[in-house]
């Protein structure tokens, strides 16, 4: 039997599902304070992970607290509207004491403009466009505010003609790279993460001007580990109605290059082809394979 599923319509040049568009009001009249640490990226490419990263970063004095409340309302998601199980990210963000951290997947060009004027420190995190259309796909499958995920071939066809909730990969990847040459940003890569986690947590400390000592930075790694976080309630969105974790766990595999156990090799030729055009120019550089 068919659930319903929102639809996938034009928004700001850009392509949205009504959740994320309901509070723009709000959204576009946000107003940031000088301390707000916003993680933002495209979807699935590991949000939820430095999510957890940074949130633990601030609760070192008593690390339990991370697991004090669900990673959404640790780090509220801006643009999500009020629905039957959560207020707007507005609300709950005006209602949260600083310093807060704000997650977002706004494409760079629909940030609202108080985060610019208040020169917030943001991390963004992107991930390899193939895994980052599987992770899509799976997730589409599972969670009923997306609209409808079809079959594999239409969704990787949708994922390059950029019919995908918050727009292209390729135009939002681009877009924070070209603006952190004027804007406080530390352009994060899924998988440096995957590859050296330590050396990526001295990144995000350098950033945010915090000092780990050795055992604290132990404590985030162990914390933030693809194992503990799908078995944490805390972080595997296990308590979030909206998703169907039978049709396909939130924490699905964690790794770089499962789009391999996907594509079929004209799927890949077509995409490598695709993909040369619409990267053209960029120093922008991802590795598929670690
Ligand atoms: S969302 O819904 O956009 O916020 O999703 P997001 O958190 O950006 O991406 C989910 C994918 O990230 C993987 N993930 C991790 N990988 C490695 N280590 C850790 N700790 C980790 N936490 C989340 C998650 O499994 C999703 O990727 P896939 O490839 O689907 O497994």
């Amino acid at each position: 039997q068919e659930e319903e599923r929102p639809e996938l319509f034009p928004f700001r040049g850009i392509h949205m599902v009504h959740y994320f568009t309901d509070n723009w009001d709000q959204v576009e009249a946000f107003q940031a304070r000088p301390d707000d640490v916003v993680v933002a990226s495209y979807p699935k490419t590991g949000t939820t992970w430095v999510s957890q990263i940074v949130d633990l970063m601030y609760c070192l004095d008593d690390p339990s607290r991370v697991h004090r409340a669900p990673i959404y309302e640790r780090v509220p998601f801006l643009e999500m509207s009020k629905t039957e199980d959560f207020e707007a990210g507005t609300t709950i963000l005006d209602a949260t004491p600083s310093p807060r951290l704000i997650k977002t997947h706004l494409p760079v060009q629909l940030i609202p403009q108080s985060f610019w004027d208040n020169n917030c420190k943001i991390i963004y995190t992107a991930r390899n466009a193939k895994d980052t259309a599987v992770s899509y796909f799976h997730f589409s499958r599972m969670n009923k505010i997306q609209s409808r995920a079809g079959t594999w071939p239409t969704f990787l066809e949708e994922f390059i003609n950029g019919e995908m909730v918050f727009g292209s990969w390729y135009d939002h990847v681009r877009g924070w790279w070209d603006k952190k040459e004027s804007q406080p940003i530390l352009y994060l890569l899924y998988e440096d993460l995957k590859e050296n986690l330590p050396r990526e947590i001295d990144k995000i400390c350098r950033f945010l001007g915090r000092e780990l000592s050795v055992a604290d930075k132990q404590k985030v790694v162990s914390q933030t580990s693809f194992d503990v976080m799908k078995s944490s309630p805390m972080a595997n969105y296990s308590t979030c109605s909206a998703m169907d974790h039978k049709v396909s766990p939130f924490m699905r595999k964690g790794q770089v290059g499962d789009w391999k156990n996907h594509f079929t090799v004209v799927q890949n030729e077509r995409f490598d082809e695709d993909y040369k055009r619409k990267m053209e120019g960029t120093t922008l550089m991802f590795r598929t394979d670690i």
